[in-house]
C-alpha cells in the first residue's frame, strides 16, 4: 500500500483505543490454584511463592468465599498430604485430602467449578508422577492408578479431571475409567502439552513434590521441541481430552498458538508457579510495576490464543479487572 498510513489515528483516545481493541482479558478466563493440606488452622504462606497458601480444610471456605465474591469461576486444587508412600496411596482414597476439599468446596460453593489435578508425585515418596520399579517410572502400571485417582475425584464431586502426569495413554485410560464408572459427562482438561521446566521450583517447594532421583525428562517434554507438541496434542483428542492445556505459559506462547490453530478445543495456558514468583520478586523490590505488568502478560496468553489461564495472580486480577484496570 503505497499512501501514507496514519496509524495514530486510533490510538487518540481511550474509547477509540478500547473500540480497536482486538483482545480483552477478562475475570471469566481465571482460574485459581489452591493448595490443600491436612490438619486444622493452617494457613500458611509458601515462602518462595508470596501471596499463595497452604490451606487446612477449615480455612479453606474462607478463601472460596473470596474467590466468589471475586466472580472467579473456577478453582483447581492441588493436595499436599501427609502420608507419601511407594504407589501414592493417597492420591486415590476416598477420604484423600483432594476428595475432602473437593466435597468441602462443592458444598459451600455448588455453582464454583472444581478442576481436580490428577497426579501422583505429591503422594509417592520418591516424588514421580507415576510408578516406580527398578529406578524406572514404568508407564501402564501407572494409568491403572490414575484413573483410580480420576475416579475417586470425580465421586468426590469434581466438575473437570486435570490429569498432569504426561504418561502415554493417560487421557484414553482416564476417558475409559470415568465412563465405566459413570462419569461420562465429566470433561477432562489434559495437560497435553508440558514440558519439563525449571519454571516449576517454587511449585515443587509448595507441592513437596521435587523427584528423590532423577528428574522428569523422560515423560514430560523437551523445552526445544515445538513438533512435537502437536503430536502430544493431537494424540489427547484422539484419546479424548476436551481442553487442551500448555504449560509452562510465557516461554511457551509460541506452543499455545499452535495448538490453538491446529486443534478446534479450547486451550489452557498454565502461568506456572516460576512465573508467578519472578513478577512477585521484581515487584517486592520495587523494580517493575506489578499490575501493568501481570495485566501485561495475561493478556498476551489470551492473544497467544489461550481460552483460560490458570494463574496465582487471578485473585489479584479480579481485583484490577473489577476496577478500571483495562484501559
Ligand atoms: C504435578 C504438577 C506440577 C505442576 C502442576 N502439576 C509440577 C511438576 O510437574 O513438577 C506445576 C505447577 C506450577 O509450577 O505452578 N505433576
Amino acid at each position: 500500500m503505497s499512501y501514507f498510513e496514519r496509524h495514530r489515528r486510533l490510538r487518540g483516545s481511550t474509547g477509540i483505543r478500547s473500540m480497536v481493541r482486538e483482545t480483552t482479558l477478562a475475570i471469566q478466563d481465571l482460574i485459581y490454584p489452591l493448595f490443600v493440606v491436612e490438619g486444622t488452622g493452617v494457613k500458611e504462606e509458601i515462602p518462595s511463592m508470596p501471596g499463595v497458601y497452604h490451606f487446612s480444610l477449615d480455612l479453606l471456605p474462607q478463601e472460596i468465599e473470596e474467590v466468589q465474591a471475586l466472580g472467579i469461576p473456577a478453582v483447581i486444587l492441588f493436595g499436599v498430604p501427609e502420608h507419601k508412600d511407594h504407589h501414592g496411596s493417597e492420591a486415590y482414597a476416598h477420604n484423600g485430602i483432594v476428595q475432602e476439599a473437593t466435597k468441602v468446596v462443592k458444598n459451600m460453593a455448588p455453582d464454583l467449578v472444581v478442576i481436580a489435578d490428577t497426579c501422583l508425585c505429591q503422594y509417592t515418596d520418591h516424588g514421580h508422577c507415576g510408578v516406580v520399579e527398578k529406578g524406572k517410572i514404568v508407564n501402564d502400571p501407572s494409568l491403572e492408578l490414575l484413573v483410580k485417582t480420576a475416579v475417586s475425584q470425580a465421586q468426590a464431586g469434581a466438575d473437570i479431571i486435570a490429569p498432569s502426569n504426561m504418561l502415554d495413554g493417560f487421557v484414553y485410560a482416564i476417558r475409559e475409567g470415568l465412563d465405566e464408572a459413570g462419569y461420562e459427562d465429566i470433561p477432562i482438561m489434559s495437560y497435553a502439552v508440558k514440558y519439563a521446566s525449571s519454571f516449576y521450583g517454587p511449585f515443587r517447594d509448595a507441592a513437596h513434590s521435587t523427584p528423590q532421583f532423577g528428574d522428569r525428562r523422560t515423560y514430560q517434554m523437551d523445552p526445544a521441541n515445538r513438533r512435537e507438541a502437536l503430536r502430544e496434542a493431537q494424540a489427547d483428542v484422539e484419546q479424548g481430552a476436551d481442553i487442551l492445556m500448555v504449560k509452562p505459559a510465557m516461554a511457551y506462547m509460541d506452543i499455545i498458538r499452535e495448538v490453538k490453530d491446529n486443534f478446534p478445543y479450547p486451550v489452557a495456558a498454565y502461568n506456572v508457579s516460576g512465573e508467578y514468583s519472578m513478577v512477585k520478586a521484581a515487584a517486592e523490590k520495587g523494580w517493575i510495576d506489578e499490575q501493568k505488568i501481570v495485566l501485561e502478560l495475561l493478556t498476551g496468553l489470551k492473544r497467544a490464543g489461550a481460552d483460560m489461564i490458570l494463574t496465582y495472580h487471578a485473585k489479584d486480577v479480579a481485583r484490577w479487572l473489577g476496577g478500571k484496570a483495562n484501559e
